[in-house]
């Protein structure tokens, strides 16, 4: 494959790391380079810092910085500018994004390896977010799965196809809990908890980074956005972050903590601020917490701009200012903008930045190249394309199956069987582009089976199709009389409604998170037939549907379910397979109800349910008082729509046998909670039981719950499985007011649970 005359490896490099390498084994310690880092050679991981040293002795500081840039272009432009391709050539770039072309991917590396000064080789990243080609539900989506091994299976096969096509870096997953379905980007997330999002961070990057790094289908995975980009004010996109302290540790960063333990390869500083300092120049975030006390040895990239967006924050005065506070925080690469390459070289000639940061930075990014073996093996084989693959749709099926949530199935509606006579109706029954969700740049809507194209292949239904309306926020109701003639001379209505993949993601917030367009009143003229409406759901978010909930029988959550949506829903629609999905957020009723989560804390005056006096039955002039009343609404109450974990099945569980080990632990002791799950219905389904607990007294008042452990099993009708969930007594630390982690004594409680609501099965222990 190396075809240029110039040697790739620079020969003084490859000498220079001879040297060092002897002295090692020799335990030599006359060059200074060797007290920097292990003194004996023991692992392969002592063997790439040698060679790093070795690099970093030969590299210029304009090399060093260069290492740091990260160029492309925007998604939707084609071509590389020529000035990038002599930038690269002067070993002025480090990676590249959004390079599509298998032609680019190649040419762009074998310049960089064979004609920068040394022969480093590039990183290609892309936003792989819920698959490459073969797409997956949309990351919410897959979190309502409660599987984190179909997320793993879901990212693996996203790296083998992505880099198939020459990507060994992807920007995910995205991390940030998201307690606002009005922000655009809870599409992306894991939801709005912590034990949740972590076990699915670790599937990510598993499943992305393989086993191996260096295996040529591995591609380095990367958390983002560190950290609060999802505690933005009001859901409104790049908003203000203010999380304290103990939130910040408590519920934010665990995720991020998670993927560092399953070694994550990189990071992405957030576009936000975080209590007044941007995330991008944020030393405590990056140094004292990523770096200092979690030991993470990858590197860092800021987000698009994030660096010189510190301008308008605020909190820098120009590019120079920013690029000094973006490198201190040691954030190692700039995405996109110049600050880096502009500036560094005169701030560290300045004394403001120092040039041991630099090389800490570069290390940092040539570590992740070696462990990728990218400088052994810097190219693909373009010929060998593994896309669409029978058994990454296969996966694809299975992720959207179980990510589908039943929310509503009133006189068992669901499942409809083979009989009965099915008008298909709404703007997402047969949108291949829309249902694949936001960030899927490589997606193809030619490529995705839709309700309409799965439901009507099947030759054993009678199904009539009429879209009533030609996109989701389409107000022209033409279409309107033909399908309430298609509904009248069917049997039962399924109405795929929703949002297009457009209103969520990155910079797709709603204020307003019902359905958009004449969606609800064709749903209102439909229920007019006296038929049975099953209302499906396609949506970056929870919608919220007040005025339209009792109007439907039946309601399935399918978010956007990606290529193989299709097949997914007629299963479920029809019961070849169960609901299995739950809830990954709390599902609110109406809009001001938001920000809305679970795991909320008690305040001084909870919830009285027995005591809610709703506002329309306030008697006139009543007396101003707030006695009886609590920490609720007068119009929307204190209950959400659907509890976080929530989602039914065709068939029912039982649970019993329900024993816990010991009453009373010491913080050195673990504890066991056993239970008896039991299919009692007539459906082989799965279930996912779930343990919440709750520390009852903290010297930081503690969450009214917390998502502690579950367990997703397949059960055959009259089946049972004894599952047990173990934790130690540290597992219910928090992070204290002494800013340190505590698991204080005293009582706690326990729920084996089938949703965050459910307090059937209640226990308690004593912690000593
Ligand atoms: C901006 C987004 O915030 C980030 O998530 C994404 O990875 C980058 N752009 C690159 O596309």
């Amino acid at each position: 494959m190396l075809t240029g005359n110039r040697p790739h490896l620079p020969t003084a490099s490859l000498i220079l790391m001879g040297i060092l390498l002897i002295m090692y084994a020799c335990n030599s310690t006359s060059v200074s380079k060797v007290s920097q880092v292990s003194p004996k050679i023991e692992s392969s991981q002592d063997i790439i810092e040698l060679k790093i040293d070795s690099i970093l002795a030969l590299m210029t500081l304009q090399e060093k910085i260069g290492q740091t840039a990260q160029r492309g272009k925007s998604s939707r432009v084609k071509d590389i500018p020529p000035e990038l391709k002599e930038a690269l050539k002067k070993g002025e770039i480090g990676s590249f994004l959004n390079v599509t072309s298998k032609e680019d991917v190649t040419e762009l590396q074998r310049i960089a390896v064979e004609e920068s000064p040394r022969g480093i080789p590039l990183i290609f990243a892309r936003d792989v977010i819920h698959g490459y080609k073969t797409i997956f539900p949309i990351p919410l989506g897959q979190a309502a799965t409660f599987n984190p091994s179909l997320t793993e299976k879901g990212a693996r096969i996203a790296a083998i196809e992505a880099s198939s096509n020459g990507i060994r870096w992807t920007f995910a997953p995205m991390l940030d809990i998201s307690r606002d379905p009005r922000w655009g980007r809870i599409s992306e997330s894991g939801g709005e908890d912590p034990y949740l999002t972590s076990r699915m961070a670790e599937a990510y990057v598993k499943g992305f980074q393989g086993d191996d790094l260096t295996d040529p289908t591995s591609i380095a995975a990367c958390a983002k956005h560190f950290v609060g980009y999802g505690a933005a004010e009001g859901g409104r996109d790049y908003n203000t972050a203010n999380i304290n302290d103990f939130s910040l540790h408590n519920n934010y960063l665990k995720p991020f903590k998670a993927s560092v333990d399953a070694g994550v390869a990189t990071f992405m500083s957030g576009f936000n601020e975080v209590n007044g300092v941007p995330a991008s120049g944020n030393q405590y975030l990056m140094r004292s917490i990523l770096r200092e006390e979690w030991g993470f040895d990858g590197f860092v990239v800021s987000d698009w701009e994030s660096i010189i967006e510190m301008i308008p924050h605020g909190f820098a005065a120009d590019e120079k200012h920013a690029a000094a506070l973006g490198a201190n925080a040691m954030v190692d690469m700039e995405m996109t903008s110049t600050s880096y390459q502009q500036y560094l070289a005169e701030l560290i000639a300045e004394g403001k930045v120092s040039e041991e940061i630099l090389d800490e930075m570069v290390r940092n990014i040539l570590r992740i190249k070696y462990r990728l073996g990218l400088f052994d093996n810097p190219y693909f084989d373009p010929s060998d394309e593994k896309l669409y693959a029978p058994e990454h749709l296969d996966a694809a099926k299975q992720s959207a199956l179980e990510s589908m949530v039943l929310l509503k199935n009133n006189r068992n509606t669901l499942p409809l069987g083979r009989t009965k006579k099915i008008a298909l109706i709404g703007p997402l029954a047969d949108k291949g582009h829309e249902q694949l969700g936001t960030w899927t740049f490589d997606g193809e809507k030619n490529k995705t089976i839709t309700p309409k194209m799965a439901l009507q292949k099947d030759r054993s239904l009678d199904v009539t199709f009429s879209e009533g309306l030609s996109f989701s926020r389409d107000l022209n109701k033409d279409k309107f009389e033909a399908a309430i003639q298609t509904a009248e001379s069917a049997d039962v209505i399924v109405f795929c409604a929703g949002e297009e993949a457009i209103l969520s993601g990155e910079a797709h917030s709603r204020a307003d998170i019902s359905l958009p367009g004449a969606q609800e009143e064709l749903i209102l003229e439909l229920a007019k037939t006296g038929k049975p409406i099953i209302l499906v759901v396609m949506a970056g978010r929870p919608i919220t549907f007040e005025r339209i909930i009792d109007k439907v029988d039946a309601v399935i959550m399918a978010w956007h379910p990606g290529t193989m949506g299709g097949p997914a829903l007629k299963d479920i629609l029809i019961g070849d397979a169960s609901p299995s999905g739950k809830l990954p957020v709390t599902w609110p009723k109406m809009n001001g109800q938001m920000p809305i989560y679970y795991n909320h804390k008690m305040t001084g005056r909870p919830v009285k349910p027995d005591e809610f006096v709703e506002m329309y039955e306030i008697p006139i002039e009543a007396w101003q008082s707030s006695l009886g009343n609590t920490t609720h609404y007068l119009d929307a109450g204190y209950l959400p729509a659907f509890p976080f974990g929530f989602g039914m099945s065709y068939s029912s569980f039982d649970y019993s046998n329900i024993t816990l080990s010991s009453t009373k632990i010491t913080k050195d002791e673990a504890l066991t909670v056993t239970v008896t799950v039991k299919n009692t219905g007539n459906y082989q389904a799965q279930e996912t039981v779930q343990l919440y607990f709750r520390d009852m007294v903290g010297s930081l008042t503690r969450p009214v719950k917390e998502l502690l452990r579950f367990e997703k099993v397949l059960l055959k009708p009259g089946e049972s499985k004894n599952l047990s969930f173990t934790f130690t007594a540290q597992e219910l630390a928090f992070y204290g007011p002494s800013k340190k982690w505590i698991v204080e004594p005293g009582t706690f409680k326990l729920w084996v649970a089938k949703h965050a609501m459910d307090t059937t099965n209640e226990l308690e222990f004593t912690l000593e």
